[in-house]
């Protein structure tokens, strides 16, 4: 059996999209195969480390974006799409076509932190405004409702006296978002590659 053709949707600079190509490099990702990233910012970094790393790589710009992304998905054959870093929201429609076939990484403990509006450096901005003192990162299959699907993978991060709200999120991402992000696209990706009961 091949494995599951991957498509990963970014906007910025890609260092979740790094740890994927790291860990499949390493061989961490047997069951997976990252054929394709796309990007909505035609000036995302992370569509330089595609490049780099061999994978094909797109920009979609606003107009009939997810008409034109599902034709692409559909031509490179990709059965599996991760979110890592992809800052728009896609709409019940297309999420519909894809159950349990799109996952996202958050920046928070969902359900704290998230929702519409929570992104990026908010998420942490957010978290220390409130005082929480540990926060970390979720992995979650995508539906309709934004940070709302079923729960993957969850890995908390202390908050620490001092902490900006670069440093709280520097410190989530090599703690929880680089580690987390790859054994849940491989456990997903074995799932629809050998069925659930493996
Ligand atoms: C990451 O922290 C990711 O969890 C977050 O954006 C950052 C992208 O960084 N995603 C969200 O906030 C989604 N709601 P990256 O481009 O370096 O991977």
């Amino acid at each position: 059996m091949l494995k599951v053709r991957t498509a990963v949707l970014v906007s910025g600079g890609g260092t979740n999209l790094q740890a994927l190509i790291d860990a499949s490099g390493r061989g961490e990702l047997p069951d997976a195969e990252l054929a394709l990233v796309v990007s909505n910012r035609k000036s995302a970094f992370a569509l330089e480390r595609a490049e780099k790393a061999g994978i094909r790589a797109e920009y979609i710009g606003k107009d009939g974006f997810e008409q034109k992304l599902g034709a692409l998905l559909d031509e490179c054959g990709i059965e599996l799409i991760v979110l890592a870093g992809f800052l728009k929201i896609l709409s019940a429609d297309f999420t519909e076509k894809w159950p349990g076939r799109i996952i996202n990484i958050h920046p928070s403990l969902i359900p704290s932190f998230c929702g519409e509006g929570y992104y990026g450096l908010r998420v942490h901005e957010e978290a220390l405004k409130y005082g929480v003192k540990v926060t970390g990162a979720t992995v979650h299959y995508v539906n309709h409702i934004p940070d709302g699907g079923r729960i993957i993978f969850q890995k908390a991060v202390n908050v620490l006296e001092g902490d900006t709200p670069e440093l709280l999120q520097r410190r989530v991402m090599e703690q929880a978002e680089w580690i987390l992000l790859p054994e849940a696209v491989e456990k997903v990706a074995k799932e629809i590659r050998y069925g659930k009961s493996c």
